[in-house]
């Protein structure tokens, strides 16, 4: 008797009536719902789990990608780049790059739940004042702007304490973030290059050298003012990842009655299902879990969310019949122009220096033996080398005010935004295929344009119908000269602020921060030996890549023209059509000079509200 009523108890506990993860959408207890969120990526978690908090509403939410559980490549903030090309990974390259020699590159997306915060560097930066005001006059919405915008940031993450890291001090804790579900904590190891980072920042703060003034130490990035040198501050908790998943999906899955999450599923297309005057209606949405397998429908009565990212979200339109006119042809549906237009991203590219120093993460990746006791130590205590992403320290910066002439001008949101971005890493990380060389110790400075002119698209090949083939992605990465001037200039800024900075002698050799100990050595690699101008450039259309922050696909147009230079409206509304809207990085036309992913979260917060409001929630 005792052991029938325990089973029984069980098998409530393990069916519920409705709110589970399903692993295909043939298991789904209904095919109607209110609100359908396509993609449980960083927005679409965000915008799940707020809608469900009505408890009179039915969500469901589709992903294509994999299960995020006991995945290590996954939680292990140090193990971030290796989640690339695993079963996590949508696996992309772009066309061939003439900024890049004619070089593909990787594009990197999650394909799990959580999306691209749960394979992403973990970085956690909001922009700058300037971006947001900017974003509220492009679009005539001043809920856009900073003001507004600050508010919806405070309910996405709470800082944490590192797990082990003693050196950081009270005066050093960041105050920006607020009380919401994503752990986000300063690094949680103290590396070898992190004290002389700190120390010479604060340094050339107080220099009476513009120039050198601009490597000013900061504690905290996302106040508003974005600039400075310090600490990076990223999306862990506890020495594991926190993701859009952990934070927002699973609490919601695990309390709540009223939500559906099927993975393993990709949405074929939007489907028109009726028609308002002459307006068609979007309101259902085709799926299939396999190329040329069976296709099921599912429709919501208020509304379709896209949150499929800036890849996905324009293949996901264009497959639906809205797009332009010109590609689609016969094709269209709602002709948008602007799909697939405006696509931007962040050039990238390393730098290494010899460093005399064993405390690096070079050995780790060489020795699989000393390997498994940096995964032990994680894995018993969630302390040690993998507890921390691989790049504890970061630099947004401006460009030195000579930089820009009248046919130079400057492409930041404002004085408040940076145009460039260094990253120290203890260790060797290419911004290439090179492999790891067999010896040595490094430290890397990873360089970035974080204020990019060039432009690109997304598009479909011209045979292809089905979302099981990939879309045609052309960052057009180095597409301008002032992206490639700009990515020079940071590269000799990085230059400078390891090496230039001499104070003092010390047995007839100079020393600053990074050379005292013996610790920076020499420019390794390639670059070494780049001395003229030409050289620089060579090196860097034949190392770079992107930070895989692309943007804008699905840009909002402004109130003044409705929708009609953009895809979507200032609430995010698909334009020509009723029934559906977009949220995720593709709606943002300008991108932000900064990691994109705190951006998504707090733009995902207020589309939240605004889908509330237009459903009288
Ligand atoms: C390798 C890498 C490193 C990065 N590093 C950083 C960093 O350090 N800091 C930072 O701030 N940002 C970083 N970013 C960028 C940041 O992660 C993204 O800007 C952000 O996560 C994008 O959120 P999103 O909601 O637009 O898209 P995503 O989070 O990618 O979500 C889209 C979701 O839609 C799903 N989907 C797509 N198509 C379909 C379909 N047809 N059917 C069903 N589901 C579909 C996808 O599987 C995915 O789960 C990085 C990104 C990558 C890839
Ligand atoms: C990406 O490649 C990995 C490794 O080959 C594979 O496991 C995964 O399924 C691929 N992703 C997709 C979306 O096909
Ligand atoms: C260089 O850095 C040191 C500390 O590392 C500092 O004392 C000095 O003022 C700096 N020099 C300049 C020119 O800023
Ligand atoms: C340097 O940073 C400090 C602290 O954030 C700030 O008060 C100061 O204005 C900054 N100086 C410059 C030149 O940016
Ligand atoms: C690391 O370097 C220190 C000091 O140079 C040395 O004492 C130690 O043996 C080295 N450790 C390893 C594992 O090589
Ligand atoms: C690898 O690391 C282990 C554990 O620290 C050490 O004993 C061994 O000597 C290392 N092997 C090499 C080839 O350096």
């Amino acid at each position: 008797m005792k052991h029938l009523s325990a089973l029984a108890l069980a098998s409530i506990t393990v069916l519920p009536v409705h709110a589970a993860l399903y692993t295909n959408p043939a298991d789904l207890p209904s095919k109607n719902y209110d609100f359908i969120v396509i993609g449980a990526g960083t927005a679409g978690s965000v915008v799940a789990s707020r809608l469900s908090e009505d408890p009179t509403k039915k969500i469901l939410v589709i992903e294509a990608g994999v299960d995020d559980t006991g995945n290590l490549n996954v939680q292990v903030p140090f193990f971030a780049p290796f989640a690339a090309n695993t079963a996590v990974d949508w696996n992309y390259t772009t066309v061939p790059q003439p900024g890049l020699n004619g070089r593909s590159i990787k594009v990197p997306r999650g394909f799990v739940l959580g999306g691209s915060s749960a394979i992403n560097y973990l970085a956690w930066t909001l922009g700058s004042k300037d971006y947001y005001n900017k974003l509220a006059s492009i679009t005539g919405d001043a809920g856009w702007g900073w003001p507004s915008m600050q508010e919806f940031f405070k309910r996405v993450s709470t800082l944490v304490p590192p797990t082990d890291n003693p050196t950081i001090t009270p005066d050093q804790i960041p105050h920006s973030n607020g009380n919401g579900p994503v752990h986000v904590n300063l690094p949680n190891i103290d590396l070898e290059p992190d004290q002389r980072f700190i120390t010479t920042a604060k340094a050339l703060g107080s220099s009476s050298s513009p120039n050198l003034k601009r490597f000013n130490y900061t504690t905290d990035k996302n106040t508003g003012n974005s600039l400075g040198l310090g600490y990076t501050q990223v999306t862990a908790g506890g020495g594991t990842r926190s993701t859009a998943a952990t934070s927002y999906l699973r609490p919601a899955l695990q309390n709540r009655k009223n939500i559906d999450v099927v993975i393993n599923t990709r949405v074929t297309r939007l489907v028109k299902n009726a028609q308002e005057g002459l307006v068609p209606v979007f309101r259902a949405v085709e799926v299939a879990i396999s190329k040329g397998g069976k296709k099921r429908m599912f429709e919501a009565s208020k509304e379709v969310v896209l949150s499929a990212g800036t890849i996905g979200t324009p293949q996901i339109l264009l497959l639906s019949g809205i797009g332009p006119q010109a590609d689609l042809g016969s094709k269209t549906v709602v002709n948008a122009p602007q799909v697939g237009k405006n696509v931007r991203d962040h050039p990238l590219l390393s730098i290494f220096y010899n460093v005399n120093s064993n405390r690096t993460y070079d050995d780790a990746l060489r020795n699989s033996s000393l390997r498994n006791v940096d995964l032990t130590e994680w894995l018993t205590t969630k302390e040690g080398l993998f507890s921390a992403s691989p790049g504890n320290l970061m630099g947004l910066l401006r460009l030195p005010k000579t930089f820009f002439t009248p046919s130079r001008p400057d492409p930041a949101s404002g004085p408040s935004a940076p145009n460039i971005e260094l990253i120290f890493v203890d260790g060797f990380v290419p911004s290439d295929t090179n492999p790891l060389p067999a010896a040595g110790h490094f430290m890397s400075i990873i360089c970035a344009v974080v204020s990019p002119t060039s432009v690109g698209t997304i598009k479909l090949p011209s045979s292809n119908t089905d979302t099981f083939t990939q879309p045609l992605i052309d960052y057009n990465v180095l597409g301008t000269d002032f992206d490639v001037q700009a990515m020079l200039q940071a590269i000799a800024d990085a230059q400078t602020f390891v090496e230039v900075n001499i104070t003092t002698t010390k047995g007839g050799k100079k020393e600053n921060e990074f050379t005292k100990d013996d610790y920076l050595q020499s420019l390794f690699g390639a670059f070494a030996s780049a001395k003229t101008t030409a050289d620089k450039i060579a090196f860097i259309r034949a190392h770079a890549d992107t930070v895989h922050h692309p943007v804008g696909s699905a840009r909002m147009g402004s109130i003044k023209t409705g929708y009609e230079d953009g895809v979507v409206d200032p609430r995010l509304r698909v334009g020509g059509v009723k029934g559906l809207r977009v949220v995720d990085a593709s709606v943002l036309p300008i991108i932000p000079e900064a990691h994109t992913q705190a951006v998504v979260y707090t733009v995902a917060e207020r589309a939240s509200d605004l889908i509330k409001q237009d459903n009288g929630m």
